[in-house]
């Protein structure tokens, strides 16, 4: 029976402004999102029966991570992204899938994790069934399951405007790396929300033509930080280490700082490495490409297939 694999990458946002929540609860944003090196893989294979099913097996490192993936294990099939995007493609009369997500970005860490769960698998099942849509058409159809979504799927430095899902291409000629610290606990992107809300901190949003490119920026830092005080000095071990700038992604926990070179890369993570917040570091470039099919998974999640 036929199978895919297909990948998508992570996010940083690079500019991350916020306004003033509207009517449907959703805030306003102006933002950057860089695509990172750092995927998920999704192998969706046709299966005798009429049951899909999802597994997920986390990895940090390229390593499982048995604790994350006891984790994404209590997330129900029908609630999980990568299943929402199975079923807002999937043409009548196809046969029952497999999911299974080797996942790399940490649940809950303000990195798209779930949304490139999902961006992936509307790439896989697109072709897995030649359904011949196009990045554009799979963007739309992903634009509900994730305001992420768009912007895994197209990857490269894009700027999002709306709930950030609204997206076009910047042309950003720019090589980073960035290292990237894990935390043991997940935030929830509605809680940041909520907390940001509480903490009133909307302020006007810029003009695309007004965005500063050079500087991070993050609208949500104050409320992430409000809400684990200690990611400030993990952020702030970066700079001791010789990192450039550091920001929150997304709506966090996770930290990302910018460096020169593989060098202070090293520096960096080998700091964050003996602090007791950090769960995890690595390094990684960006901007790359968004989601696509691939021939076949990495090496160290065939071991763990
Ligand atoms: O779209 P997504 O599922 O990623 O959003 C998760 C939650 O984050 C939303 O339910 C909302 O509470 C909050 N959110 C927001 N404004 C945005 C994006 C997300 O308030 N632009």
């Amino acid at each position: 029976m036929a199978s895919i694999i297909a990948r998508a990458p992570g996010k940083v946002n690079r500019i991350l402004r916020v306004g003033a929540p509207t009517d449907d609860g959703y805030h306003p944003l102006v933002t950057v999102f860089e695509a990172v090196s750092l995927y998920e893989y999704v192998h969706v294979e046709e299966m005798p029966g009429n049951v899909d099913d999802v597994v997920t097996v986390c990895y940090l490192n390229q390593s499982e991570d048995p604790e994350a993936t006891h984790i994404a294990a209590a997330i129900h099939d029908v609630d999980h992204l990568a299943m929402r995007a199975l079923r807002a493609l999937r043409p009548p009369s196809t046969p029952a899938v497999r999911i299974t997500v080797h996942k790399s970005i940490p649940t809950a860490g303000g990195m798209a994790g779930g949304s490139a769960d999902a961006a992936a698998t509307l790439v896989a099942v697109n072709a897995l069934w030649d359904l011949g849509l196009g990045s554009d058409e799979l963007q739309q159809i992903g634009r509900p399951l994730g305001a992420d979504v768009p912007a895994c799927i197209a990857g490269g430095v894009t700027l999002g405007v709306g709930r950030g899902d609204v997206l076009e291409s910047i042309d950003d000629n720019v090589d980073h790396h960035w290292v990237l610290a894990f935390s043991y606990q997940g935030l929830s992107t509605p809680a940041v929300f909520a907390q940001f809300d509480r903490l009133n901190l909307a302020r006007d949003l810029p003009r695309k033509h007004d965005i500063d490119l050079q500087y991070l920026t993050n609208d949500l830092a104050a409320a992430a930080l409000s809400l684990r005080p200690e990611l400030e000095e993990v952020g702030n071990a970066a700079l001791e280490a010789g990192a450039q700038q550091w920001i929150v992604s997304g709506s966090g926990p996770t930290i990302a700082a910018l460096v020169s070179d593989e060098a202070t890369a090293g520096r960096v993570r080998a700091t964050w490495e003996l602090m007791p917040n950090v769960r995890g570091t690595c390094s990684v470039r960006g901007p790359v490409i968004g989601a696509e099919v691939c021939e076949k998974l990495p090496l160290w999640a065939r071991r763990c297939a």
